[in-house]
């Protein structure tokens, strides 16, 4: 019995632990976002940028195009975006994670409740 919450116990730190190392925290953003975040003038330049090479308006990859405002809403409301631009195994944009100050933009998008202007 107590042989089992012991592997028990294992197996619940390994999930803890794997899923730790997937996404880098946000907390390590040095500059902490105080001002409200609006997609037009913080979100859309870093979309622009660092993702419309690949999910533009014509034949996106992973049939994800990242245009517009609701299309963007979207992939983030459902958890798909922000996910990925924190993985560390399989970044988006591929390759390497952007950094942790831009990735905190779209996380107080989020918790802002998605301003358009
Ligand atoms: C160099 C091309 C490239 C760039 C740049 C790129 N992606 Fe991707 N993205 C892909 C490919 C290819 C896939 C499908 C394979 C995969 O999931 O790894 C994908 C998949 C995704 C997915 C999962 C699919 C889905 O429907 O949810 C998300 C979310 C995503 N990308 C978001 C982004 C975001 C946000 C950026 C910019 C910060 C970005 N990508 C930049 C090529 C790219």
């Amino acid at each position: 019995m107590k042989k089992y919450s012991y592997v028990l116990l294992f197996l619940f730190s390994m999930m803890v632990f794997s899923c730790t190392t997937a996404e880098i925290p946000l907390e390590k953003n040095p500059t902490p976002i105080t001002q409200t975040v609006k997609y037009t003038t913080d979100v859309k330049p870093i979309i622009d940028n660092y993702c419309l090479s690949c999910h533009g308006a014509v034949n996106p990859n992973a049939g994800l195009s990242l245009v517009t405002y609701q299309q963007v809403r979207n992939s983030t409301q459902n958890g798909n975006l922000i996910a990925r631009i924190n993985d560390q195994v399989n970044p988006m944009p591929q390759g390497q994670l952007m950094s942790v100050e831009k990735r905190a933009i779209i996380a107080k998008w989020r918790e802002d409740g998605y301003l358009e202007n």
